[in-house]
C-alpha cells in the first residue's frame, strides 16, 4: 500500500485537560487511488490529514507513505518529506495576498526538486490567463484553482485536500472535483480528500467514515464515477 496508517493515536493537552482526538485509526490507499474521508465536525479528520502530511505528529501508531516511515522522521526530515512528497490544499486557499497568481505558484516551484512547469500547471487549472492577477481579484473558485496549482506544481506523490470545495457553490465545486480527478489521471497523483459531502464519495476508490476519532466504516468502490456526473 502506498499510504498506510496503522493504529494511529493522537491526543491534545490543553492545560490539565487531555482530549483524545484519534483513537487508533487505520487507513490504506494504493498508489494512484483517490480516497475520501467523511465524518462530522470535530471527528478528527483534519488532525488525521495533518499527521499524514507531516504538519502534526501522532502520539503512537505508524504512518508510511511510499515506503517512508513518516512517524519515524525527525523535524528536519519532516520538512523535507513535506516539501518533496506532499501537496496540501486547504479549505480557505491560504494564498499570499501580495503575490500574483504566478508568484504564488512560483514560490513553491522554487523549493521543489522536480517541479512541473508553472505555465503548464496554470493552464491545467484554467488560470494561465490570470497569471498576473492578485488573489483579491479572483473569485473563490479561482482562488481554489490557484491553491490547487500551487500544491500540484511540486509534482507531489500525495495530494491532501482538506474540504477543497467547502467554501464553494455547486457548479464551482464540481469544476474543482473534475480538476482533481484530471490531475489524478494525468499525473498518477494519489489523492486523499476530506469532505462533508457524501455525494463526493462516488468519485473515490476508497471511502472512510470517521466518527469521534475512529474509522467506523470502510468501503471500496468497484467503479469510480466521473466528477461531472456527481449531483447533490
Ligand atoms: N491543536 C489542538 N489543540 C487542542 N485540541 C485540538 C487541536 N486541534 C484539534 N483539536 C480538537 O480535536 C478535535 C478534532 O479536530 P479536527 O480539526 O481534526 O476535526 P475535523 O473532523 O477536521 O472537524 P471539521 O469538520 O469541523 O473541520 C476537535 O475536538 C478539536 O477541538
Ligand atoms: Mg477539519
Amino acid at each position: 500500500m502506498f499510504v498506510h496508517l496503522d493504529n494511529v493515536k493522537k491526543s491534545y493537552e490543553t492545560g490539565e485537560v487531555s482530549t483524545t482526538v484519534l483513537k487508533g485509526v487505520g487507513m490504506e490507499l494504493d498508489k494512484g487511488e483517490v480516497g475520501v474521508i467523511l465524518g462530522p465536525s470535530g471527528s478528527g479528520k483534519s488532525t488525521l490529514l495533518n499527521i499524514l502530511g507531516g504538519i502534526d505528529r501522532a502520539n503512537s501508531g505508524k504512518v508510511t507513505v511510499g515506503g517512508i516511515d513518516v512517524t519515524g522522521l525527525d523535524d528536519n526530515q519532516l520538512v523535507e518529506y513535506r516539501r518533496e512528497h506532499v501537496g496540501f490544499i486547504f479549505q480557505f486557499y491560504n494564498l499570499i495576498p501580495n503575490l500574483t497568481v504566478g508568484e504564488n505558484v512560483e514560490i513553491v516551484s522554487n523549493i521543489s526538486k522536480s517541479p512541473l512547469e508553472i505555465d503548464k500547471v496554470l493552464k491545467a487549472v484554467g488560470m494561465l490567463d490570470k497569471k498576473s492577477r492578485f488573489p483579491r481579484e479572483l473569485s473563490g473558485g479561482e482562488q481554489q484553482r490557484v491553491s490547487i496549482a500551487r500544491a500540484v506544481v511540486k509534482n507531489p506523490n500525495l495530494l491532501l485536500c482538506d474540504e477543497p470545495t467547502g467554501a464553494l457553490d455547486f457548479n464551482t465545486s464540481r469544476d474543482i472535483l473534475k480538476l482533481l480527478q484530471q490531475i489524478n489521471k494525468d499525473y498518477g497523483t494519489t489523492i486523499l480528500m476530506i469532505t462533508h459531502n457524501t455525494a463526493i464519495s462516488a468519485m473515490a476508490n476508497r471511502v472512510y467514515k470517521v466518527r469521534s476519532g475512529e474509522v467506523i466504516e470502510k468501503n471500496v468502490n468497484e467503479t469510480v464515477v466521473p466528477a461531472e456526473r456527481i449531483e447533490w
